[in-house]
C-alpha cells in the first residue's frame, strides 16, 4: 500500500504540470479517481486509479538512480564554475527537474568507470559509510612490475600516510606487458581520498589508467559507452539494498 498524498502533490511529482497547473485541471474536472470526478486538490490517493483527461497517470518513483559510465575529464559534482561535471552528461530535464541529483561519492577526474547518480540520500550515506566495506573493483594500469611483496602489502593492508592502514584488499595481476606496465584488477573495502593511486604509490609504482567496474552489487555494464547513463531497473536497486545490512537486518 502507497503513501496517503494529495492529489495535486501525486499529479506535479508525476510530471503533469506545476503545483498550480496541476490544480486548475481538478479544479477544471479533468481529474479522475477510480473513475470519480475529484475538484479537490487535497483529495488523498493511495493506490487507486489516477487519471488526466481519461490517461492513467502513474504514481512518480520517491527515489530515482542512473548509473553513469563517467568518462575521464569530467569532475564528480553537481556544479562547477570552470569544470564539466558529471552531471553535465544529463539531459537537461533531468539536471534541473526537481529532483536534487548527486554522485554518490567520487571519482578523480582522470578515473573512469561506473558512477552511481541519485537524490536518495540515504542510500548514498549507507555506501560511503567506511562501516558498511561496500566493496568497489577497479581495473589498472600501473606502470612498474608488482612483486610477490608488494602484492602480499595490498593485499594485507599498506601504509598510505593516513592513520590507519587500508583495509584488506582483493589483487589479481591480469597481465604484466613488454612495455613494464602491468593490469590489475583491485577491490578495495573503504573509499579514501586517491585511494588505489595512493596503494600503488606506497609500493613504488603509479596508476596510468583507473577504471571502477563495481560498486557493491553494481557492475558496469560492457554495452553502456563511456558518458552514457541508464536508469537501475528495480531488481538492481533491491540488490543494492540488500547488500547493506544494519544490525543484521538488510536496509529494505
Ligand atoms: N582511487 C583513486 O585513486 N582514484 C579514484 O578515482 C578512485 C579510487
Amino acid at each position: 500500500m502507497q503513501k496517503p498524498v494529495r492529489l495535486d502533490k501525486y499529479l506535479a511529482d508525476a510530471g503533469c504540470g506545476t503545483r498550480s497547473e496541476v490544480k486548475i485541471h481538478i479544479q477544471k474536472g479533468k481529474v479522475t479517481v477510480d473513475g470519480e470526478c475529484i475538484r479537490k486538490p487535497e483529495f488523498k490517493v493511495t493506490d487507486q486509479e489516477v487519471c488526466l483527461d481519461g490517461k492513467t497517470v502513474s504514481q512518480a518513483k520517491e527515489f530515482v538512480y542512473y548509473l553513469l559510465h563517467k568518462p575521464a575529464g569530467v569532475i564528480s559534482a553537481t556544479t562547477d564554475r570552470k569544470e564539466k561535471t558529471v552531471m553535465d552528461l544529463f539531459p537537461e530535464e533531468i539536471r534541473n527537474g526537481r529532483r536534487e541529483l548527486f554522485p554518490v561519492g567520487r571519482l578523480d577526474k582522470d578515473t573512469e568507470g561506473l558512477l552511481l547518480i541519485t537524490d536518495d540520500g540515504a542510500l548514498a550515506h549507507e555506501l560511503l559509510s567506511p562501516k558498511k566495506h561496500v566493496d568497489k573493483t577497479y581495473f589498472a594500469v600501473v606502470n612498474g612490475i608488482l612483486g610477490d611483496d608488494a602484492i602480499r602489502v595490498i593485499k594485507e593492508g599498506v601504509d598510505i600516510g593516513d592513520r590507519e592502514i587500508t583495509l584488506p584488499a582483493a589483487l589479481e595481476v591480469l597481465n604484466t606487458g613488454e612495455d613494464g606496465n602491468t593490469e590489475v584488477l583491485l577491490t578495495i573495502q573503504e573509499g579514501r581520498f586517491h585511494q588505489v593511486k595512493r596503494m600503488m604509490k606506497a609500493v613504488g609504482c603509479e596508476v596510468v589508467y583507473l577504471k571502477r567496474i563495481t560498486m557493491g552489487s553494481l557492475h558496469l555494464p560492457s554495452d553502456l559507452l563511456k558518458g552514457m547513463w541508464r536508469e537501475l531497473k528495480d531488481e538492481e536497486v533491491f540488490a543494492l539494498k540488500n547488500t547493506l545490512y544494519t544490525d543484521g537486518f538488510p536496509m529494505l
